[in-house]
């Protein structure tokens, strides 16, 4: 079976193999706090067995409720932020078919978010298309208190109710939400919604394996089996009981901490795929979210090329030279398109002529990852043999077990996120929340 590989030969030249795989013991020992359970954070490791304990029943249930929507409706509004976003919109823009949205026909239902902004342009944007088509809604929120989710969904049940009355938007809506606990768990009992819970012990954004991905996946018509089975995979690949040198995970988890040791303190993840560009915003959140905090931490940052050699890869090239790169490359295509030849041959470009895209894309990359070796940027390879279900679940769990690899190997507890709160705070004061008079005073005065 192909699968996901790693290759971090081109950061040799900047930190030896020896020093790398000298991190063994250490890393082996993370991986193992993971696995245990006994690490920072233990209370939130749930997400490390979620492939492998996905019963047949919740994968079930998922897939009939995703039916249900399919069958009534073209259009399904996934209503979250973060961790309750990010997951589903990197899986759904990586296969879907780019130009989805502007195909007469379709098969299943075009899946949009909302709640993961305050605009109120896009808000509106969104209910003038909603007025012409039938839809339905999967609000998510673990905590079920999240201002930017709650308002959006307050906007969209009121919509959709005075649309198909209260009766059938009970049916179009959908919770996913802390078993117990929260606003919307309440909301959700009070008015019937179908339900699915986040576990406690799965983090927002470790959670694209429970029905927080899941759900919105199956109701864009993609396979979840396929996508938990790729999951499981990498799971057994980079389980404790895998020793460093075979477990991708723990030798990109140790090269990341490595570059970070000598001033490398901006990874730069890239692909040559546009179809990739929410799966680095979904790594971004992982690792900045879980890496960046007690004034640590590597700042993740992404390119899509070629697109983007246009603008920041004279950055990249010779700009500051604190940064690393790590490149998400595509084995195979779906589908083969040649250049064609040209008889005036204007722009020279004929010795391409009969060749496929994807070759000359390949080209770009390795030029690339050279030209930047030669500018001292250390180049990450994660090779997928192509962009399916099977190969996404793959990647992300390889994210997630490297992730916590990496935080442990900084010092820090991966799955807190204490620093999202300084926002909120002053939010909530300029928009005089009852309860925060004093802040409020303080905060206007500083304007
Ligand atoms: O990773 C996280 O924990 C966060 O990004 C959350 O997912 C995000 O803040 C949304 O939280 P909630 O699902 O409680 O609305």
């Amino acid at each position: 079976m192909e699968t996901l590989k790693l290759n971090i030969e081109k950061i040799y030249s900047f930190v030896p193999k020896e020093t790398i795989y000298g991190y063994k013991k250490d890393v082996e020992a993370y991986n193992a706090a993971l696995d245990d359970k006994t690490g920072k954070g233990n209370d939130f490791l749930g997400w490390v067995n979620l492939p492998s304990s996905i019963s047949e029943k919740e994968l079930t249930d998922i897939e009939s409720v995703a039916n249900v929507l399919k069958n009534q409706v073209e259009i399904v509004v996934v209503v979250g932020i973060g961790g309750s976003y990010l997951g589903a919109k990197s899986v759904l823009e990586a296969l879907s078919n780019s130009f989805q949205a502007l195909k007469s026909k379709q098969k299943n239902p075009l899946v949009v978010f909302a709640g993961q902004n305050i605009s109120e342009d896009y808000l509106h944007e969104l209910l003038e298309i909603l007025n012409e088509k039938t839809y339905g809604v999967i609000v998510i929120s673990k905590s079920g208190t999240t201002t930017e989710p709650a308002v959006a969904f307050r906007l969209l049940k009121a919509h959709l109710e005075a649309k198909v009355g209260k009766a059938k938007a009970k049916e179009l809506i959908v919770a996913v939400t802390d078993a117990k606990r929260g606003a919307l768990r309440t909301l959700a009992t009070q008015e019937g919604y179908k339900t699915f819970v986040i576990p406690d012990d799965v983090g927002g954004r470790f959670s694209v394996l429970t029905p927080v991905g899941l759900l919105p996946i199956a109701a864009a018509g993609f396979n979840i089996r396929q996508f938990v089975a790729g999951a499981v995979s990498m799971e057994k690949a980079t389980a404790k009981n895998v020793a460093f040198e075979n477990n991708p995970a723990a030798i990109y988890g140790a090269a990341r901490n490595a570059m970070y040791k000598i001033g490398k303190q901006t990874e730069i993840l890239a692909s040559y795929n546009p179809k990739l560009v929410y799966i680095a915003e979904w790594w971004k959140q992982l690792y900045g979210e879980s890496e960046g905090k007690e004034n640590k931490g590597i700042f993740p940052a992404s390119v899509t090329f070629t697109a983007d050699l246009h603008s920041m890869g004279q950055y990249i090239q010779e700009g500051l030279r604190n940064i690393f790169e790590t490149v998400v490359s595509v084995q195979n295509t779906d589908y083969k398109v040649t250049i064609p030849n040209d008889p005036d041959n204007l722009d020279t470009l004929n010795f391409l002529s009969g060749k496929n895209f994807d070759h000359v894309n390949k080209m770009a990359e390795l030029g690339t990852m050279l030209a930047h070796v030669d500018g001292n940027v250390p180049n990450i390879r994660i090779e997928i043999p192509r962009i399916n279900e099977y190969h996404l679940g793959e990647l992300l769990y390889f994210f997630e077990k490297a992730c916590g690899i990496s935080c442990y190997a900084l010092g820090v507890n991966p799955f807190d996120q204490p620093g999202v709160e300084a926002y909120k705070k002053n939010m909530f004061a300029l928009l005089d929340k009852p309860g925060f008079e004093e802040e409020t005073k303080k905060i206007k005065a500083r304007l």
